[in-house]
């Protein structure tokens, strides 16, 4: 396994500055997904028959590249889709084009536009760190955005919030939100985690964009987010917007999140919850979760 060695960020990285560009970026990315959606979305497959990307996730994904090139030209990006490139900063921005794509599809009002700064290595867990990033929900009005020890924001059409995350402390009492990965064997075992975590929560939420569940986290629309087989560009900015709002959040086995597991909830809730879904993810997961 890979060594966890979160990254320290480099002297003078100007993190607010990056937190600018990734809330300019998502917000024209996510107003493209939106104004020129085609009758047609002219999806192909991915993993499964049900795992499927868009023209629109491809035409959102160089549309952020290409504006990030233009204002951060020494950076690196990668993203969901095909397309990337390497830099000499040593910052790397993350990109999920369209996070939700399911719903993007069924015009479901949960998808987002995901673009995080990190520094370290984002292909190798526990190497990296987000310092700056954006979630925006171009069918909401809403962007979620934060830089590392500047607190979260959500700003909407009434103007911007600073986010906190709920007090809970009762799991009896929670909200908790989840998400399954597209392999059927997967959301197998992913089923059965919920069989057992179903009765003893106040409910359950499937909104189905983990980026967005990240940020309910933060704003304390659920208590607390759990998933197995989560992607860097799933999770990369949501993750910052969480923590930066109070969460603790963390994987199968310390406080770096995974491809094994990503939890997070209120400090209140953290220490229980976070002992519940290990335990369920360890029983009914096993090995590593496939996406
Ligand atoms: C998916 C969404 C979903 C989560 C899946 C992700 P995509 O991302 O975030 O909520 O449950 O694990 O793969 O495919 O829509 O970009």
């Amino acid at each position: 396994m890979a060594a966890r060695v979160a990254p320290a960020v480099p002297d003078g990285l100007d993190v607010a500055a990056l937190e600018a560009v990734a809330v300019d970026v998502a917000r024209a990315a996510g107003r493209l997904v939106v104004d020129e959606r085609p009758d047609d979305l002219g999806m192909s497959e991915k993993s499964s028959r049900t795992d499927v990307v868009t023209e629109m996730d491809q035409r959102s994904q160089e549309l952020v590249l290409d504006l990030l090139a233009q204002r951060r030209p020494d950076d690196a990006a990668m993203g969901e889709e095909e397309g990337g490139r390497t830099g000499t900063s040593g910052v790397t921005w993350v990109v999920d084009p369209i996070d939700g794509t399911t719903n993007y599809l069924y015009s479901v009002p949960a998808y987002a536009v995901s673009v995080a700064a990190v520094v370290g290595d984002p292909a190798v867990p526990g190497a990296w760190r987000a310092v700056a990033g954006a979630v925006f929900n171009p069918a909401t009005d809403e962007l979620f955005h934060a830089h590392r020890g500047g607190g979260a924001r959500l700003t909407a059409r009434t103007g911007t919030t600073v986010l906190r995350v709920s007090t809970e402390t009762d799991l009896a009492l929670s909200l908790v939100g989840t998400g399954f990965g597209y392999a059927a064997a997967t959301r197998a075992r992913q089923a059965r985690i919920l069989v057992d975590l179903l009765p003893q929560v106040r409910d359950i939420r499937r909104a189905g964009s983990a980026a967005l569940d990240l940020c309910a986290v933060a704003c304390g629309r659920l208590d607390g987010y759990y998933e197995s087989g989560l992607n860097v560009w799933d999770r990369a900015a949501g993750e910052l917007v969480a923590l930066e709002a109070g969460a603790v959040l963390g994987g199968l086995d310390g406080d770096v999140a995974d491809r094994d597991l990503t939890w997070t909830a209120g400090p209140g809730l953290a220490p229980v919850f976070a002992g519940l879904v290990r335990d369920l993810t360890r029983t009914h997961l096993g090995g590593p979760a496939q996406g």
